[in-house]
């Protein structure tokens, strides 16, 4: 069965049957309480544990919602409950979770933690954020972005600030969706270079543009993340966010940008630091909405693992 762990990976068709279960799992939903469960139970029982090394909000409830709303039970686990927390190897942890557990989501530092799991484990396993990806995350951005706007084929999308494990699944999004993508941020934040190489691969333009207002020009969507993600080292705060500051998501870059462009974030959003509260909280803004589609995508991610 297969792992769903990063963009590039999976065929490009796939991702788009994804996004259009996706669509048809949330509108069969339209108006039932969230506790309600789905008319098709796929998962009939199946137990899925969620694995988190790292502190969530979004990833923690959209999966276990999305679980229970498919049939299944999800069992929440953070590193310090598991032996991993006092050493056991994350090979033997995935072989005991095999024989348990019908799938596996787990969010952790190391994209090698990520496929060390998957490659010892006997169940399928899901990627819910490294330190160098985010590609659950992505996949609801562009369903959010297609509802609100139209397909996101040849359109461009600029992203602002630090090339951070969100830029890094968005831009291999531009090479499986068919979207070009602008980076605007301090030279040695840019996405990584493997990302950047995959998409162009694909024929897709990724270009470096480090002034922003340059960059904002004629774009359809307008994406940023935290200044300083989970991993990053507290030491270095303060020198990155005085390199980042120009790189402010404000309303004079939205205006820069013209009157099409819509805002995304993935959240957790720090107001005042890489976006405005006018930005995040304007009409302009799509962030629930994509919090919204972290539940209706991962549902549709985890029955193509499990092909149901
Ligand atoms: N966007 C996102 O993954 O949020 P959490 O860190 O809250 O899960
Ligand atoms: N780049 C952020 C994303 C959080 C969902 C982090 O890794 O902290």
């Amino acid at each position: 069965m297969p792992d769903f762990l990063e963009l590039s990976d999976i065929d490009s068709g796939v991702l788009r049957q994804i996004l259009e279960q996706a669509r048809s799992m949330k509108d069969a939903r339209a108006g039932r309480p969230r506790g309600m469960p789905d008319d098709v139970q796929p998962l009939g029982g199946a137990v899925a544990a969620l694995i988190f090394e790292k502190p969530s909000t979004r990833t923690r409830l959209s999966f276990d919602v999305g679980v229970r709303q498919l049939g299944g039970q999800p069992i929440v686990l953070s590193g310090q409950d598991l032996q991993i927390g006092r050493g056991e190897s994350i090979g033997d942890t995935a072989k005991v979770m095999s024989r348990y557990a019908d799938m596996a989501m787990i969010r952790t530092f190391g994209a090698e933690t990520v496929q060390e799991f998957a490659s010892n484990s006997d169940i399928p396993v899901i990627n819910g954020l490294t330190d160098s990806s985010h590609p659950c995350q992505i996949m609801a951005d562009v369903m959010t972005f297609e509802e609100i706007v139209g397909p996101i084929e040849g359109r461009r999308v600029v992203w602002l600030g630090a090339g951070s494990n969100v830029c890094n699944s968005f831009v291999e999004a531009a090479g499986q969706f068919g979207f070009d993508l602008v980076f605007s941020g301090p030279e040695q934040m840019k996405p990584d270079a493997p990302c950047m190489k995959f998409a162009r691969s694909k024929g897709r333009s990724v270009e470096v543009e480090t002034d922003p207002v340059a960059a904002v020009a004629g774009a359809d969507l307008i994406v940023t993340d935290a200044w300083h993600s989970m991993h990053d080292d507290p030491g270095t705060k303060e020198k990155s966010q005085g390199l980042l500051g120009r790189y402010q998501v404000n309303e004079r870059l939205m205006e820069a940008a013209g009157k099409k462009a819509i805002f995304m974030h993935c959240l957790p959003a720090h107001r005042g630091e890489e976006v405005t509260s006018e930005v995040i909280d304007g009409n302009r803004s799509a962030v629930f909405d994509e919090a919204e589609n972290r539940l209706h995508v991962q549902k549709a991610i985890m029955r193509w693992c499990l092909n149901l």
